[in-house]
């Protein structure tokens, strides 16, 4: 009986799985096979999301980042592994991220403002409602006149922003954002960051981004995952003590530039590896 009183990764186990991480992904493993070989993937990845954390991840590419973030989303199912959210075991189950997929997948038979709507919508909020806040979203983001129109009809970078709009709109706690804002020109990518970061610090919602921007990571995260090289590993945690709320100027503060530099070393010695 005493048994069921004792939760799965017990103090003794020294493997505590609080009720106040939104995510914590313990010694995930990962291989895809390929032509009779295995491709190691990830290697025995750990990482931790505090609730109201912002934390990024930066490494080379295909190191296994996106992967990742199919495993926390139940797409893909790891090797070994475990994937828990607010102290819950997840691993391998779908429904429990909002997330933003690196090619901005929108259905193409919905209007813009339907698709933004999407996660609203299958979690049954009132869609007058769902609709009056993605319209004033959708203006936020520059794309006016578009409400109506179809994903075909728009450039990558503005599927890029629905896409992107979906993911913050739905309801679920944790945002899995992979490269969000690659596609767009350095001016909206700022705008962005900025709406990002402002709701962010109104809502205290718990993020999860991928980069390849060393500026962007400093700019938005509370800390930083640095990946190696294929099999993704941790290299390194870095924690960025830049005070909040963070607006653009930070670039120019010496602890900003100080870890700008060493963040850009660590990546380009990984690189030439
Ligand atoms: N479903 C799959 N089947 C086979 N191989 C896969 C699959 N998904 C990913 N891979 C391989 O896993 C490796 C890691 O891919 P992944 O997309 O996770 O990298 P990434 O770090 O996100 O890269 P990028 O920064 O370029 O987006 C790549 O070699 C890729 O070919
Ligand atoms: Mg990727």
């Amino acid at each position: 009986m005493l048994e069921s009183y004792i939760p799965k990764d017990n103090i003794l186990s020294g493997n505590v799985h609080s009720a106040s991480q939104a995510l914590k992904v313990t010694d995930i493993n990962k291989s895809f096979g390929k032509q009779g070989q295995d491709l190691s993937v990830l290697n025995g990845v750990s990482l931790t999301v505090e609730q109201g954390e912002f934390v990024s991840l930066v490494g080379p590419s295909g190191c296994g980042k996106s992967t990742l973030f199919h495993i926390i989303g139940g797409l893909v199912q790891p090797d070994s592994g475990e994937v828990w959210m607010n102290g819950r075991e997840v691993t391998g189950e779908r429904g429990h991220i909002s997330f933003m997929p690196q090619q901005p997948a929108l259905f193409p038979w919905r209007t813009i403002e339907d698709n933004v709507i999407l996660a609203q919508e299958i979690k049954g909020t009132s869609k007058k409602d769902a609709r009056k806040e993605a319209r004033e979203w959708i203006a936020k983001v520059g794309l006016s006149g578009f409400e109506q129109a179809y994903p075909h009809t728009l450039s990558g970078g503005m599927q890029q922003r629905v896409a992107f709009l979906r993911a913050l709109l739905s309801p679920e706690e944790l945002i899995c954002l992979d490269e969000p804002f690659s596609a767009l020109d350095a001016l909206t990518r700022s705008d962005m960051q900025r709406w990002l970061l402002n709701i962010w610090e109104e809502n205290q919602r718990s993020v999860l981004f991928i980069t390849h921007n060393i500026e962007e990571a400093l700019l938005l995260s509370d800390r930083i995952y640095v990946f190696s090289n294929r099999p993704g590993s941790v290299l390194q945690v870095v924690d960025v003590p830049l005070p909040r709320p963070r607006r653009e100027e930070l670039t120019d503060d010496p602890t900003f530039l100080k870890l700008k530099r060493e963040l850009s070393q660590l990546m380009k010695e990984e690189q030439k590896k």
